[in-house]
């Protein structure tokens, strides 16, 4: 009997990677720039027709991560992209129908999976001015949630919670068993992380990513935290092999370089000043405290500016519709000077 799940056919995704590779990509916070060349190249130089033809070795490689993050292997489990461990950590900690509840606009990603496995996602929205209203999450903590997800800091909105806030939330997720799923892809731009709580207590898990400050979209690498018995199930979810040797390599080689990540998130920072002080010149409301992105409100329609941006500029970014009193605004990704002065040059043409 031919079989398909009707909650995939039903499914919506967006496939429109491949044909990216002429444009300046400010759409899905890459680093447009990427690692420096020489650091890529001496990477390289070590590859051998072995580490290709192996299946790869991750211990060693789980075991450089572990004592970067001042812990050990059974605290981590390696992913092919976070996207990943978030699907097998929904997919793992939630039953069918089961309610997953989460802060909207986000990472869609979450509701895919959730649509996907056919759980039962609540959605909770932010206030008219863009804040966050930490009640609006602990009333939405029911006794049958599962997983709460979060985001630190959100992506879109670049917001992020305080000590306080995380843990009122975290207290009323222990009293009603719920499982607590933060998302951390942009924790190298924005310091303050809460993996201490996935690395020393239990029920919380911490995903991380090697595409962002890092740069390695490419090669596709990130890691869930959290406590043993909890990452032991992640690892059963897990493909085999399902990380690869050239992104362990660059991973180690980015980790084992202060100096490498020094550079990136200076060129980064640069990139953000130059971009924040035009905005404010020329008068745009923008919003984005933390993460390599910026929700940024147009002068005139934004759907038009992603489109003329993309034809006439060759630069793709992102619209975001109803954002609060933002309405319908552009996101961009934030990457060195470089790129912010292509863009802004772009849209003092096209937005009036
Ligand atoms: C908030 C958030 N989480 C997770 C991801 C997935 O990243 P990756 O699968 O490359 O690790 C992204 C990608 O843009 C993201 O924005």
């Amino acid at each position: 009997m031919y079989y398909v799940d009707p909650k995939v056919e039903k499914l919506y995704r967006i496939f429109d990677q491949n044909e990216r590779k002429d444009y300046l990509r400010l759409d899905l916070n890459e680093n447009p720039g990427g690692l420096p060349e020489d650091f890529v190249m001496s990477v390289l130089e070590g590859i051998t027709p072995q580490i290709i033809s192996q299946y790869p070795e991750t211990l060693h490689f789980t075991e450089v991560l572990a004592d970067y993050l001042s812990t050990d292997i059974n605290h981590l489990c390696l992913v092919n992209g976070s996207a990943e461990g978030i699907r097998y950590i929904i997919q793992a900690f939630t039953s069918p129908n089961g309610r997953i509840i989460g802060v909207v606009p986000s990472y869609f990603m979450f509701q895919v999976y959730s649509e996907m496995y056919g759980r039962d996602f609540v959605k909770i929205p932010y206030n008219e001015d863009l804040t966050m209203d930490i009640n609006n999450i602990i009333s939405e903590m029911t006794e049958e949630t599962q997983l709460l997800i979060l985001l630190n800091p959100n992506n879109p909105m670049g917001n992020v919670y305080t000590d306080e806030e995380f843990e009122r939330i975290l207290h009323e997720a222990q009293e009603k068993h719920i499982n607590v799923l933060v998302d951390e892809a942009y924790h190298y731009f924005y310091p303050k992380t809460f993996i201490k709580y996935a690395l020393e207590g239990e029920h919380v898990f911490v995903t991380r990513t090697f595409s962002k400050l890092f740069s390695m979209a490419g090669c596709r690498l990130g890691y869930v935290a959290g406590w043993p018995e909890g990452v032991k199930m992640v690892q059963k979810m897990c493909t085999p092999h399902n990380t690869n040797a050239f992104a362990l390599r660059f991973a180690e080689a980015v980790i084992k370089s202060p100096e490498i990540q020094t550079q990136l998130i200076n060129n980064f920072n640069e990139g953000r000043r130059f971009l924040i002080d035009w905005l404010d010149k020329n008068n745009y409301s923008h919003k984005g405290e933390a993460g390599n992105f910026i929700f940024i409100k147009p002068r005139t329609d934004a759907q038009k500016i992603v489109d003329r941006m993309k034809s006439e500029k060759k630069i793709l970014i992102k619209t975001y519709p109803n954002v609060g009193d933002f309405g319908n605004c552009l996101r961009v990704s934030i990457g060195e000077r470089k790129y912010m002065e292509l863009f802004v040059s772009a849209l003092a043409d096209i937005d009036r």
